[in-house]
């Protein structure tokens, strides 16, 4: 079969690899309808995720359909899923805990030897180890809609809907995709002013049109103008939707104002960051930084995706087919793309 496989910093190709084949009875094998290009797949297109090596197929965003599966799966062949990005068995103490993400046994594909070692979904077939719980039934919602509850719609819903209370001021440091949805869901679950905060125009034009209002730090300083606009305190709830080296993150631990929130979702590529304890102190700040918990909420996301409240793929800007993938990283990573599909 034909998949996007990663070759080293800013190398990747179209091949043809080894079909996928079922490796317990817990496995399905998904026939990919839709996969996407996230943000971090550019970390690793970027070189900077350990772990990756080249041969590895890449992607973990994708919808399909179940086309094999084990005697322990309880969907039907043929029964159309989104996939979790990440794999959680269900079972482990950690799973048992709702905190699927560290599940022991599990994993996110396309993402190398520290997250499981799967082999991705920018392919036309995939295989999801626990597909009991890392498959989604969508049934005919459009692809591009719900495609987004897999990640980065979902992540931003476990990043916000803990906690937002209805008017709430928040800022949003990232306009990216990430950071669209978790304007997206604010915004549908009842916030304040909403603060996008991006360098590039072209995506605070997608915040504006959600009703966010767009700062550009090339154009004014946006700790000023948050501050202002919240008499002089700050946001109450402050997402950070970057990650890489923590710049941005720096900057959302000053956005936040007394008793105010950080919610982290960007995937960092450093090990520390200078944390301003004594400023955080001073105003009782509380930091939540962690890969998403994407089979706690997503339920949740699925149904408000189904009832209309929730619709994110204004943010795709490009719909190309498999073979135009190393194009759609090149467009991504110049940010010449919002948020590329691949048609396989
Ligand atoms: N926690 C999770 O499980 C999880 C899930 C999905 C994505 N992510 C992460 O979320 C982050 C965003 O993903 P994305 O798909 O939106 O990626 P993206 O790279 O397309 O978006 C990042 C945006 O941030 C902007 N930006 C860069 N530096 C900035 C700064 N200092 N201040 C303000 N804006 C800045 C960029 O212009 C861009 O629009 C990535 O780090 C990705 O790895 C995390
Ligand atoms: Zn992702
Ligand atoms: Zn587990």
């Amino acid at each position: 079969m034909k998949a996007l496989v990663y070759h080293g910093p800013f190398q990747v190709a179209v091949e043809e690899v080894p079909e996928p084949k079922l490796e317990a009875e817990t496995d399905a094998i998904v026939q990919v309808e839709l996969a996407a290009i996230c943000g971090s797949d550019l970390h690793i297109y970027h070189g900077k995720i350990a772990g990756v090596l080249p041969g590895t197929v890449l992607g973990h965003e994708f919808v399909g359909r179940i086309v094999e599966k084990g005697a322990l799966v309880p969907f039907s062949l043929g029964e159309r899923v989104v996939g979790s990005f990440q794999v959680a068995c269900g079972d482990c103490p950690a799973c048992r805990k709702g905190q699927y993400f560290a599940c022991l046994k599990g994993g996110v594909y396309g993402f190398g030897l520290a997250l499981g070692n799967l082999q991705g979904a920018q392919a036309q077939r995939v295989r999801v180890p626990f597909a009991r719980h890392s498959l989604f039934p969508i049934g005919n919602l459009p692809a591009e809609e719900a495609i987004l509850a897999g990640d980065i719609l979902t992540t931003a819903y476990g990043g916000v809907r803990p906690f937002l209370a209805p008017g709430m001021s928040v800022a949003v440091v990232g306009s990216g995709p990430v950071g669209l949805m978790a304007q997206m869901v604010a915004h549908a679950l009842g916030a304040g002013r909403v603060y996008a905060i991006d360098p590039e125009d072209a995506r605070l034009e997608k915040a504006a049109a959600l009703g966010s209002l767009p700062l550009n730090p090339k154009a004014e300083d946006p700790l000023a103008r948050v501050r202002k606009e919240t008499q002089g305190l700050g946001a109450d709830l402050v997402v950070e939707a970057v990650g890489g080296d923590g710049e941005a993150l720096k900057l959302a631990l000053r956005l936040a104002g007394p008793g105010g929130i950080v919610s982290s979702l960007g995937v960092p590529t450093e090990e520390k960051l200078e944390y301003p304890w004594l400023s955080a102190f001073s105003r009782g700040l509380t930091l939540k930084s962690a890969l998403a918990n994407i089979p706690r909420w997503i339920e949740e996301v699925l149904a408000l995706q189904r009832a209309g409240r929730l619709r994110g793929s204004f943010v795709f800007s490009h719909r190309l087919s498999l073979e135009e993938a190393p194009e759609g990283y090149r467009l991504f990573h110049e940010r010449q793309a919002t948020k590329v599909a691949l048609v396989p």
